[in-house]
């Protein structure tokens, strides 16, 4: 009997390991993508892959499926380890059913769900599915709401990633939504509610699969995804770089690596960067790259709402969150995406115990009807919120303009920041000095025989009062004005004098973000 078993163990294994077996397979593989288990082998430290639920079946008995059962039932799910520290993960297998979400496959997926929360271990989905399998109507639907429950709970207490490899349509896009980072693979992978054929039916849009929700889309224009890969193998070599930044779960602290790059590297470039000429751009990336431990920079959204950079870094071997504005597009101005993007960063780095550190170059929020009808007021709030609520070390670099409403969103002093430098070039003001004549004087202006000259005698007047960081300085808004070389030791300095930093918000069920 015992052999007996051994024998169909295996056999059942073997089958699992087969999936929807060797045609498709192939058709995958002609699609340029990797099979589920493929995929699992180049996530996954060599060797660590524990499956779980490898027998399972579907439990359905309409439209003949009882005659189509696959152990595993089409989706891959289990533990391993990346770099040595332990995740769970599934995925999806498209070669079954079309990776199909039936009521077994989301329980599945559940289990390894409410492991990981257990566990306090990061949670990965790769998702390659024709959605809803259609043969079991509701189940299926209520699989995917309990898949959406789980997420919402397991979110800010263990890291979500998603990775989109293959179709992901209709409401099965929400569960990687409601997961902290999505990565997608280029030319093969899609995320749309509604597919091209129901826009053109409601719409007459005529659209192709691409264009509606393509990798380039989500990555320059819904700002949906994270991470555009250019294919499945670049994809989970990203997800696996981006956990070298991150914790476990909320309790721990992000994992730290050797540092070979001196914590006092002092870089006479920086000094140059920010041009004479205040309306000259200048591009932010060269000061980050600057000033964070050499090649450690990861972006996060680099093609979307471009003004506003969000990026992890290392400083000293540990993990931080940049948020920087971006002179080169827009001026670096505030607008709802940019607004929305860093917020919504912010706000992980605050749940994920990693410090905040702000670049600061920003003329104002965008003016302008498109910006003012889409609400850039309850946008502009959300970053406000976020560094508001945040509780973990929060730095800031004024290196030019901090102007306005702006100034205070940005990590300023007045809204908890721990440590606030300014760059010799810092204007720290309520607005720029041709707005600021333009209103104060404008009567003046008006009347005089010289226009021109007495309005820029004022704003030399203006410039020369608020255009410099001493004003704030003297108030103790920023706590120093440093030169530019020494801003990655004093920012060191000041991480390690932070790293024990306890701040709390006052007891509630939860704030009411503007949404
Ligand atoms: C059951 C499915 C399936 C599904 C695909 N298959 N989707 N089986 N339920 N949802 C099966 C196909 O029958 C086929 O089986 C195999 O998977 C591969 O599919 P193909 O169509 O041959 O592949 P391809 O040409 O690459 O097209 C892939 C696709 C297409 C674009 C995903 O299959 C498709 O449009 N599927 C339906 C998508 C859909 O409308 N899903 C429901 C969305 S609503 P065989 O045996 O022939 O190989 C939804 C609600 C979720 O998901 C709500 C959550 C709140």
């Amino acid at each position: 009997m015992k052999e007996k078993n051994r024998t169909e163990a295996r056999k059942r294994l073997e089958a699992a390991k087969l999936g929807g077996g060797e045609a498709r397979i192939e058709r995958q593989h002609g699609a340029g993508k990797l099979t589920a288990r493929e995929r699992v082998a180049v996530l996954l430290d060599e060797g660590t892959f524990q499956e779980l639920d490898a027998l399972v079946t579907h439990r359905c008995s309409d439209f003949g499926m009882e005659k189509r059962r696959v152990p595993g039932d089409g989706v891959v799910t289990g533990w391993g380890e990346i770099d040595g520290r332990r995740v769970f993960l599934f995925s999806q297998d498209f070669t079954v059913e079309g990776g199909s979400l039936s009521a077994t496959n989301a329980a599945k997926i559940c289990k390894v769900m409410d492991m990981a929360l257990k566990a306090g271990t990061p949670l990965i989905g790769l998702n390659d599915s024709g959605g809803a399998r259609i043969q079991e109507g509701v189940a299926s639907l209520g699989g995917y709401a309990d898949i959406f429950l789980r997420n919402t709970l397991a979110s800010g207490v263990i890291p979500q990633l998603s990775a989109i490899l293959g179709p992901c349509a209709g409401g099965a896009v929400y569960s990687p939504a409601l997961t902290d980072f999505i990565f997608m693979a280029e030319g093969t992978s899609y995320m749309f509610v509604t597919g091209p054929n129901v826009v053109k039916t409601v719409t007459h849009e005529e659209v192709t699969q691409e264009q509606l929700g393509g990798a380039s889309t989500h990555a320059t224009r819904s700002g949906v995804s994270h991470f555009r890969c250019q294919d499945d193998r670049h994809c989970l070599e990203e997800m696996r770089k981006l956990l070298s930044y991150l914790p476990s779960n909320n309790l721990e602290s992000p994992p730290e690596s050797p540092c070979t790059d001196p914590i006092d590297r002092a870089d006479a470039e920086l000094a140059m960067i920010v041009p004479e000429s205040r309306g000259k751009p200048y591009d932010m990336h060269d000061v980050l790259r600057r000033v964070a431990d050499q090649d450690s920079l990861m972006e996060v959204q680099p093609d979307f709402a471009r003004n506003m950079i969000t990026t992890f870094a290392r400083m000293d071997g540990k993990p931080v969150g940049i948020v920087a504005n971006q002179p080169s597009v827009l001026a670096g101005c505030l607008d709802i995406h940019a607004s929305v993007k860093a917020a919504r960063f912010v706000r992980f780095l605050d749940c994920f115990n990693i410090p905040i550190i702000t670049f600061v170059d920003v003329p104002g929020f965008l003016p302008g009807t498109d910006q003012e009808w889409n609400g850039i007021i309850s946008h502009g709030a959300k970053l406000l919120y976020a560094y508001c609520e945040a509780t973990v070390p929060k730095l800031t670099v004024i290196t030019r303009k901090a102007y306005g409403g702006a100034y205070d969103v940005m990590s300023s002093k007045h809204i908890r920041g721990d440590l606030n430098l300014a760059w010799p070039s810092a204007e720290i003001a309520v607005m720029g000095a041709p707005g600021a004549v333009e209103i104060l004087f404008r009567k003046e202006i008006a009347d005089s025989d010289n226009p021109e000259e007495v309005a820029a005698a004022h704003a030399s007047e203006y410039e020369e009062l608020f255009a410099n960081p001493f004003t704030a300085a003297e108030r103790g808004y920023i706590d120093a004005v440093i030169e530019e070389p020494e801003t990655r030791r004093r920012l060191i300095e000041g991480l390690r004098l932070l790293a024990g930093k306890r701040d709390h918000n006052p007891p509630k069920k939860h704030g009411n973000i503007p949404l």
